[in-house]
């Protein structure tokens, strides 16, 4: 494979598609898109997104203590679209769009009825790295819809949770799946 270098830049992929819920203070809730997620902790679980530029997500994040990440699914591709293109300074973003909600059972954040995978999460650090920061979230409670019967490592089924996948400018959805952690080691023994 012959390769070339390109400047270091922003295209990063894939990407995985959530929802950051927060309540702005006159109770209404908000929703920013943000793809720059992951995982970080396992005991305690922490999870942690990162972002830059003025939005209202950030603020509230910081202000409330706490947010929710609510994974994004094919089916919401135009919801999340919409509120990751529109600043919650400027509008009501769920009013606009008529997105159902909900207050989290373990944490004053809102949920949204759409997502079949949510986590509730509270502050406990931001870090502040080049012109980005880091938001550090402990989870506090993680809702799962009720069809998702068996949620055990390797169980999850990604065909049938349909999450929507970024790569700069696009959204894909995933179609097969192809292999199970451990087959490396399986087919040396073999
Ligand atoms: C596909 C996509 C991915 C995005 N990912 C991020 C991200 O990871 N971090 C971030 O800070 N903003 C990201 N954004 C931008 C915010 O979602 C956007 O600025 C939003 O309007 C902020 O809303 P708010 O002002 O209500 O917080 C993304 C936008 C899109 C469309």
């Amino acid at each position: 494979m012959v390769k070339h270098s390109i400047l270091p830049q922003r295209g990063f992929f894939p990407q995985p598609v959530y929802l950051i819920g927060t309540y702005k203070d006159d109770g209404n809730p908000n929703f920013a898109l943000i793809t720059w997620i992951t995982f970080c902790s396992v005991n305690p679980p922490m999870m942690m997104f990162a972002s830059r530029g003025k939005k209202l997500t950030r603020e509230l994040v910081e202000k409330n203590g706490m947010f929710s990440a609510n994974l994004v699914t094919t089916n919401m591709m135009f919801m999340a679209d919409y509120f990751g293109n529109t600043s919650g300074y400027e509008k009501n973003k769920c009013e606009d769009i008529q997105a159902e909600y909900s207050k989290g059972p373990a944490l004053n954040v809102p949920v949204l009825k759409e997502s079949p995978w949510i986590y509730e999460c509270s502050l406990i650090d931001i870090i502040e790295k080049g012109d980005g920061y880091i938001y550090i979230g402990e989870i506090k409670n993680i809702l799962v819809d009720g069809v998702i019967e068996d949620i055990g490592y390797g169980k999850i089924d990604m065909i049938n949770l349909k999450p929507l996948i970024y790569a700069p400018g696009q959204y894909y959805k995933i179609t097969e799946k192809i292999g199970t952690v451990g087959l490396s080691k399986k087919k040396l023994i073999e």
